[in-house]
């Protein structure tokens, strides 16, 4: 059964969002620091403040993920995934992750080749699979995303993949059938009602 995590993005980061997506596995932060991506979004601070008893999925979108890893996990982030054009050393912010004993998981943008990932696809516990460009919610899915699940999916059939941007009725379909196992879901949530649109997705 596919996972869901809410994107709270879409419904500007409030406790009463993550409230209605109650039914869902996990709320998804999306964490953005103005350099990684232009825009800047929540900090560990708001996500310690927000309150769930759903898995928190922190997506780190910021430059030098290793300097700040620690501080999320202290907020209560259960998983974290990383952009591995932002660091120099994803072995080691991987590593870092793990010696908490927090999930650890390595994002690319969608125009990063899939190579780039590759060597550290046997240390982390998770793969998240960019289907927009990294920055903003309500973007149009972009199917190469595809591709590359189903790469992942043949060389590392355990490992589990997570997909992010532009998912809905159609588009998840199209990621499950590629091999995904959790899908982030921030728009298609909030435009309808989340338990409802949750239950559609699964
Ligand atoms: C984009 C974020 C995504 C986005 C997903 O930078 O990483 O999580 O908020 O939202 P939708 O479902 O609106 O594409
Ligand atoms: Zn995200």
């Amino acid at each position: 059964m596919v996972k869901i995590s809410v994107s709270i993005l879409a419904a500007n980061f409030s406790q009463e969002a993550i409230d209605r997506a109650s039914s869902a596995d996990m709320i998804h932060f999306d964490v953005m620091d103005g350099e990684f991506v232009p825009k800047k979004t929540i900090w560990s601070d708001e996500v310690a403040e927000l309150k769930t008893t759903l898995i928190k999925d922190v997506h780190l979108m910021i430059e030098n993920p290793e300097e700040y890893v620690e501080e999320f996990i202290d907020a209560g982030a259960e998983r974290i995934a990383f952009h591995v054009e932002a660091t120099d050393n994803p072995e080691a912010v991987i590593g870092l992750i793990q010696s908490k004993g927090i999930k650890a998981g390595i994002t690319l943008n969608p125009e990063t080749p899939i190579e780039k990932i590759v060597d550290f696809l046997d240390s982390v516990d998770f793969v998240l699979i960019m289907s927009v460009r990294p920055g903003e919610g309500g973007q149009s899915f972009m199917n190469e995303s595809l591709e590359k699940i189903k790469m992942i999916k043949k060389a590392y059939p355990k490992l589990e993949i997570e997909i992010d941007g532009g998912i809905n009725a159609e588009t998840a379909k199209l990621a499950k059938e590629a091999g995904v196992d959790t899908l982030v879901v921030g728009t298609f949530i909030f435009s309808g009602e989340p338990k409802e649109r949750i239950r559609e997705l699964r």
